[in-house]
């Protein structure tokens, strides 16, 4: 009997080590995705090289963004944490934002980057700091945040987060970037009509 009680608690502990998501056998649930077969998973499964170079930043924010959530790397999958990287040409922004799922800490890994986030409708305070090579800078969850280079050259950032999937909304395409009637934008926004319809253009919006 203690022999089984043993070997059942080794067996379980084993079991709840990790859980390598399998994006293939099933959904996404709010506990993750499904597990691969433990005998399966190697070490690779634990590394990822997606980030090692920044990706193409010839786009209207100059910037590159890419991740290292779940999808990406499956060994994330119910560890509750996620990374990225952010390649910001000078004068380029990774425009403002919110993740519902987690906090945000950013490292300054080359570069010069001011970033900040706005507290919540009480006082909409700005939390704003100009950060050089090496510093960090958190990001509460859910708060709407932006990183600008305000520096003259390439800034590459480490961002990591609280979450493996952390929900991303990005304010401008969400307003502006689909096909939700200006005139309505402009009521939901207070930005009037003709200002509403050059950002649909400039965000690939319509209507
Ligand atoms: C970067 O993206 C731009 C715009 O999509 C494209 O014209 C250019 O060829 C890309 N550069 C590289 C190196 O892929």
């Amino acid at each position: 009997m203690l022999l089984l009680s043993l070997s059942l608690s080794h067996y379980s502990s084993n079991a709840a080590d990790f859980c390598v998501a399998d994006l293939e056998i099933g959904f996404q649930t709010p506990s993750g995705f499904p597990c691969k077969n433990p005998s399966f998973v190697t070490a690779s499964d634990f590394k990822y090289s997606g980030l090692v170079t920044g990706g193409n930043t010839t786009n209207i924010n100059k910037v590159s963004i890419i991740r290292a959530f779940v999808q990406q790397f499956p060994g994330l999958n119910g560890l509750g944490m996620g990374a990225g990287r952010l390649d910001i040409e000078p004068g380029g922004a990774i425009s403002a934002h919110t993740h519902w799922y987690a906090s945000e800490m950013i490292y300054v890994v080359e570069g010069t980057v001011t970033a900040g986030f706005v507290s919540g409708v009480a006082t909409n305070t700005v939390y704003l700091n100009k950060l050089s090579k090496g510093e960090i800078m958190i990001f509460p969850q859910g708060l709407v945040h932006f990183q600008v280079n305000t520096g003259t050259e390439t800034a590459v950032v480490l961002a990591t987060y609280g979450s493996e999937d952390p929900g991303t909304q990005i304010i401008s395409p969400a307003l502006f970037g689909n096909n939700l009637p200006s005139l309505l934008v402009e009521k939901a926004t207070n930005i009037d009509e003709a200002e509403v319809k050059k950002l649909k253009v400039l965000l690939g919006g319509s209507g």
